[in-house]
């Protein structure tokens, strides 16, 4: 089934369990998804992984920024309505096909659990950029997106959506599953773990560990280029990095912007005390053995 049919499927929101991860009905098969852990992987191979609403479409703009030596011109499509087309998600619908004829290198965004994808990156072919991001940004973010997201189930209010996401009940399934399991394997994998965070507070270092993830050699000139055209104010001037012309049917641009507030801390203007407390007490219980911190406000 092609995306665009996902619009038959609208009203449907349907998340399906499939091996502990759910799909989206109409926009992922399960059958195709399966195939993708046995797709070969060559050395030049990127995926960038990141749990929902955690700094894809960035991380997606500056892959393609760097590719292009910071020539925005070069990435400006105009048959394209995002950069998706240039860097899809493996597991929508078709996109496995594509990926195998793909000239290199071929680079792919990923909202997958580990067990799903290609087998050979976990020995170390081709590379992984894991994108995380303070969980309490990513439930405000994903709360809104899902109000935008015609694919996704408009939530009751805010407090609907809260429980929803702390029980993993929502597409990407629970956060706290996604990133441990994810950076359990970092080390069988070339992986570069970056989070959301530190690209807003210093750009320009995490822009060049990116670059030289890829090996790739950039003039300071090229690599201020690549920061200059992936700020947020900037990414949100480009129709294709911005997503403002995703097709309605994907996203009702009325209900928001995709490029909606791009800062860390913004949930302190939606928590209630008591789902701050509620989140902190789980967070802790779930995250208790894990060696990451995060930056939770931008002071
Ligand atoms: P907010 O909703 O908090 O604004 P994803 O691409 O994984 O869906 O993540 C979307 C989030 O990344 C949104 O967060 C969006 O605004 C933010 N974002 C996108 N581009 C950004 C940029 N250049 N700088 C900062 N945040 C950005």
């Amino acid at each position: 089934m092609e995306l665009k049919d996902a619009k038959a499927h609208n009203n449907q929101h349907e998340l399906v369990a499939h091996r502990g991860f759910g799909l989206i009905r109409g926009i992922h098969d399960p059958e195709e998804v399966d195939q993708i852990s046995e797709l070969h992987i060559r050395d030049s191979d990127l995926f960038v992984v990141t749990y929902p609403k955690s700094g894809t479409i960035w991380m997606q703009q500056i892959l393609l920024l760097l590719e292009a030596k910071g020539d925005v011109t070069a990435i400006s499509k105009p048959d394209l309505n995002s950069n998706a087309g240039l860097m899809p998600w493996i597991e929508v619908n078709d996109n496995r096909q594509a990926f195998i004829t793909a000239p290199s290198p071929r680079m792919r965004v990923t909202h997958l659990q580990h067990h799903f994808m290609p087998r050979p990156l976990s020995q170390k072919k081709g590379k992984v950029i894991y994108v995380a991001r303070n969980p309490k940004d990513v439930l405000v973010s994903y709360f809104h997106f899902h109000k935008v997201a015609n694919m996704l189930e408009t939530p009751k209010d805010f407090d609907d959506f809260f429980k929803k996401f702390m029980r993993g009940d929502v597409f990407g399934g629970s956060w706290f599953e996604h990133i441990k399991t994810w950076y359990s394997h970092k080390d069988d994998m070339n992986m570069l773990f970056m989070t959301y965070e530190e690209m807003i507070q210093d750009l320009q270092s995490a822009v060049e560990r990116i670059c030289s993830l890829l090996g790739l050699e950039l003039t300071d000139e090229e690599l201020a280029n690549v920061v200059k055209h992936s700020t947020f104010n900037n990414m949100k001037k480009i129709p294709q990095a911005s997503y403002e012309q995703v097709p309605s049917y994907l996203l009702n641009h009325n209900q928001g912007t995709f490029m909606r507030k791009g800062t860390i801390g913004d949930w302190k203007n939606h928590f209630t005390v008591a789902q701050d407390q509620s989140f902190d007490h789980i967070y802790h219980n779930e995250m208790k053995d894990f060696p990451l911190s995060f930056i939770w406000d931008i002071e």
